[in-house]
């Protein structure tokens, strides 16, 4: 039997769904997962914590190469501001640089347990992991995300579902970022967000979550049978 380390990769979007779907696949496969947006959101959480302007390129890159020094769990670098923060700071070519070298650090570590390694963000299919056995490309409709998203502050208790007023203005703001970062992502000149060409699309926009799982599964068996 072949046993290869198998290569994942997952992009799309903000808030389309992509690192549930890694996690997922992770879990299922038996492969170590890092979501590469975590370490543009480090990068970002710094900046705004010391109030480094966004611009301030020299110190952004210093720091993304000192990036193991940086906490990953901290629960602040969920937050739609760092969201931001990290979008703006991702267009700098020395920062991305950095990252993706603590990424392929990541991805070539051999793990005792794992299979495989998969990756989800913006240009993992395209940059960082041009030659993964699977790509997978997630979208959905700026709405239909924004939805999901203000799905996500109901369960965690930072909205109330009853409250019609707080929710109409919070979808509006959430659909405008979420735009806004696209707009960004896509457009910047250095690994714009976009679908590799032999990348797998998955438009989730009139899926559930288990659909997208399974469909996802279906597509990872077949190219690595060996999972
Ligand atoms: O996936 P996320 O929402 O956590 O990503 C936050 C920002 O980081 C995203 O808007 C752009 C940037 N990013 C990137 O440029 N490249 C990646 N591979 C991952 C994230």
């Amino acid at each position: 039997t072949i046993s290869a380390p198998a290569f994942i990769a997952v992009d799309g979007p903000a808030a389309c769904g992509k690192g549930t779907l890694a996690k997922s696949l992770a879990l299922k496969f038996n492969l170590k997962h890092l979501d590469t947006g975590l370490l543009y959101r480090a990068i970002g959480y710094k900046a705004l914590q010391l109030s480094i302007p966004f611009d301030n390129k020299e110190w952004l890159v210093q720091l993304s190469s000192r990036l193991s020094s940086l906490d990953l769990s901290e629960p602040g670098l969920r937050s739609d501001d760092v969201a931001t923060a990290a979008s703006k700071i991702s267009i700098i070519p020395g920062v991305r640089e950095a990252l993706n070298a603590y990424s392929r650090q990541f991805s070539s570590t051999m793990h005792p347990n794992s299979q495989g390694t998969i990756l989800d963000g913006r240009d993992v299919g395209t940059v960082l992991c041009p030659d993964a056995h699977v790509k997978l490309f997630l979208t959905a409709s700026a709405e239909v995300r924004a939805r999901r998203r203000l799905q996500e502050l109901v369960l965690k208790g930072m909205l109330k579902e009853g409250d019609v007023d707080a929710r109409d203005a919070m979808y509006e703001r959430v659909l405008e970022d979420l735009k806004e970062r696209d707009q960004r992502d896509t457009s910047r000149s250095t690994a714009p967000l976009r679908a590799a060409e032999d990348a797998h699309t998955l438009d989730t926009t009139h899926m559930s979550a288990v659909e997208v799982v399974t469909e996802a599964e279906r597509i990872v068996m077949k190219a690595c049978p060996w999972l």
